[in-house]
């Protein structure tokens, strides 16, 4: 039996395990703050869709960093379409509290579901990439953590999915369907106690149940912690698909979700994805023009 034979077999005790032992990411984060004097260490940084885009991931890490903020969490996504999927799945494993599954991890570590030919010829050469690192417990350790991501993550504060509230892995919510698809809208925010985080369309902003969505620019980047229901799209670090090729995650503080954008070398990103030949060039390209 191979590495991630072995691994589907034993998924359900190492699921119920890893769920057992999440940490709620608020609470944690509200007791580090008593150690520290930096004004930033009770926020939570929430990043998503790093597509394995190790340029602009070590980018919005460092940057998290400076800012003192000590908690991270992830609403997957982490692999599939980029060049350095081994290197980010490593980072994320060491420094977020807790990864969600997105589509794409779903797709290595199971099948893809619903993808057109680039973005599965870039998951079938993305589990290739995993089942050929010589190194056999590093080699177990990512498939356990992929096949141990969670679909939700609900605590007192918030709820996170990569899609949806409906369909967590796959259920994409475009700022269009405030006007045609309003129902699908309520059923969405039916499922929403307060707030909700999401990634997946790689398009951040702030939908509310009018229902209505505000880009960052209609917020000046920060949204206002209220009694309304909001579903908080913190946008994609490393396929952004808003015409801003800049890394896009957010941070949740007491009051408010702050939307953070950087800027990194995404011409070494774009080389990488043209010298590899499973790698559709405009999976390059379109970092460039943030599409
Ligand atoms: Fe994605």
């Amino acid at each position: 039996m191979d590495e991630k034979s072995e691994h589907l077999t034993g998924l359900s005790s190492i699921r119920n395990a890893h769920e057992a032992n999440s940490t709620d990411p608020v609470s944690a984060a509200s007791a580090a703050q008593a150690d520290s004097g930096n004004g930033n260490s009770d926020s939570l940084a929430i990043i998503s869709d790093i597509h394995a885009n190790l340029e602009a991931l070590t980018t919005v890490l460092e940057d998290i960093a400076k800012r003192g903020i000590r908690k991270i969490c992830c609403l997957g996504d982490v692999i599939g379409y980029g060049p350095n999927p081994l290197e980010c799945i490593d980072l994320v494993l060491e420094n977020c509290q807790f990864t969600i599954m997105g589509n794409h991890d779903f797709a290595i570590f199971y099948e893809p579901y619903n993808f057109n030919t680039a973005a599965e010829n870039a998951a079938f050469w993305t589990r290739q990439q995993f089942e050929s690192d010589p190194d056999k417990p590093r080699r177990n350790r990512r498939w356990r953590y992929l096949g141990s991501m969670q679909t939700r993550m609900l605590n007192d504060k918030f709820l996170a999915v990569h899609g949806s509230p409906r369909r967590p892995i796959n259920e994409y919510i475009f700022p269009d369907d405030i006007y045609s698809a309003t129902q699908k809208l309520t059923g969405i925010f039916d499922r929403v106690p307060h707030l909700c985080f999401v990634g997946h369309t790689h398009v951040p902003g702030v939908f509310v149940e009018h229902p209505d969505f505000y880009s960052p620019a209609d917020l000046d980047n920060r949204y206002t912690i209220s009694s309304e229901k909001a579903v908080i799209n913190v946008g994609s670090v490393g396929q952004p698909r808003d015409h801003d090729p800049r890394a896009s995650f957010a941070i949740l503080h007491a009051d408010a979700v702050e939307f953070v954008r950087l800027s990194y070398d995404v011409n070494v990103t774009v080389e990488k994805v043209r010298s590899i030949d499973a790698l559709d060039n405009f999976l390059g390209q379109r970092l460039l023009e943030g599409v």
